[in-house]
């Protein structure tokens, strides 16, 4: 076989969720469509906002020459000023267009960074449960992944994360509202981290960064502001996109925020542009930046997920399912009945309603549901979970 060695292994651990999608697709050809309730995926229910689709047609109809050539690789001056000026009226920071790049997504942009800051075998460490993919983007960047885990409220437990730092760690990745458990995290669990990585960095003479993705900081239903990193370490960077808050998944948009405070932050920049530019991405697309640049205070309608976010948690703490309540993104991280979650999940699945199983988030012992669903597929979903708890706890 041509492909690599590592590629091969990589697609032989890959991703659950992948798996349950196409054994979905099964599912729905011999039950019906109407028949199998697929709570797996994390794809965006709802169409981006009306502004959007206002900018684009104003974009179509513009024959100004050179809009669709090359550009600067970070992305285009006037959007990465725009995109600055709201992150700087949200955060209270006094970020320029100079602290920002325009990426393709948030996968672009944690790759660009990874690609960016690390040597072969450098670490970068995970808090499970995580999005599984960050696995093979460190792998990729030839970084090695160490893992700490959460506490039981989903919450970083600062003393796995300090002992899975290290000489060789170089990062730590945190995502807030977290995908799967949909938690956020408060300001004093990323002051901690900030302490805890400063301490490090002393006692290894070395600079960790943090790296805060957060493609869902604009889906959150609670009042409370958003905790932004920057204030709580130099060496803070998020990765984001509007994948999830303007419903863009398929567009690829999103931007790297280097923080304004960090004396590093020029040469981490031209070093970011570079690796952006040499990973293919060249930059990010040429129209989307233009649509999204005037829209930052725009999002899809949060209600419609809150709502949901209220019926799949009633229904599943009801029915007696242990889980944290999620206050953001569009996922349910609730225990399952037994130890096994990926037996649960195929018992469930008996039942036509298709979950991921903890252990693609690498937590075993949970069970990752999305809300980002039409009503009737977690309605159509109730009888399923309840019939499954029964049989397994009785
Ligand atoms: C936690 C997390 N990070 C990154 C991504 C990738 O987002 P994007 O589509 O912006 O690349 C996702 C997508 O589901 C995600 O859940």
């Amino acid at each position: 076989m041509a492909i690599s060695r590592k590629v091969r292994e990589q697609m032989n651990n890959s991703s659950w969720i992948r798996r349950m999608f196409e054994e979905g697709i099964e599912l729905r050809k011999i039950h019906g469509p109407g028949n199998v309730f697929d709570l797996s995926l994390g794809n965006p229910l709802l169409e981006p906002p009306a502004e959007f689709r206002a900018e684009l047609a104003r974009l179509a109809a513009d024959e100004t020459p050179g809009t669709h050539r090359y550009m600067p690789n970070g992305g285009y001056p006037e959007v990465r000023a725009s995109v600055a000026e709201t992150l700087a009226e949200e955060s209270g920071l006094p970020f320029t267009g100079a602290e920002i790049m325009m990426t393709v997504g948030a996968a672009g942009a944690i790759n660009t960074i990874l690609r960016s800051i690390l040597d072969v075998g450098d670490e970068v460490v995970l808090l499970a449960p995580y999005f599984a993919e960050y696995i093979f983007y460190v792998q990729h960047q030839t970084g090695v992944v160490k893992q700490a885990r959460c506490d039981e409220n989903w919450l970083p437990d600062l003393a796995s994360l300090e002992s899975a730092i290290g000489q060789r760690t170089r990062a730590v990745i945190i995502n807030s509202p977290n995908n799967p458990t949909g938690v956020i995290y408060p300001e004093a669990s990323i002051r901690a981290i900030g302490e805890l990585l400063r301490r490090a960095e002393e006692k290894y003479g070395t600079e960790i960064y943090l790296i805060s993705d957060e493609p869902y900081r604009k889906l959150i239903y609670s009042d409370a502001p958003y905790p932004f990193v920057f204030e709580h370490h130099p060496r803070a960077i998020v990765a984001t996109s509007h994948s999830k808050d303007l419903g863009l998944a398929g567009e690829r948009i999103g931007y790297v925020a280097v923080n304004p405070a960090d004396p590093g932050k020029s040469v981490l920049m031209d070093a970011l542009t570079f690796s952006l530019r040499t990973l293919g991405f060249v930059n990010a697309p040429a129209l989307m930046q233009r649509a999204v640049a005037g829209i930052q205070r725009a999002t899809v309608d949060i209600d419609v997920y809150r709502a949901r976010r209220d019926l799949i948690y009633d229904t599943l703490t009801g029915i007696g399912y242990e889980c944290v309540r999620p206050d953001g993104a569009f996922y349910v991280f609730p225990k399952s009945p037994i130890p096994d979650d990926t037996e649960f999940v195929r018992h469930l699945q008996k039942e036509l309603v298709l979950v991921v199983p903890g252990v693609g988030f690498g937590t075993p012992g949970y069970f990752r549901a999305s809300y980002c669903v039409d009503d009737w597929v977690i309605e159509g979903s109730i009888e399923g979970f309840r019939k499954s708890f029964e049989q397994l706890t009785s």
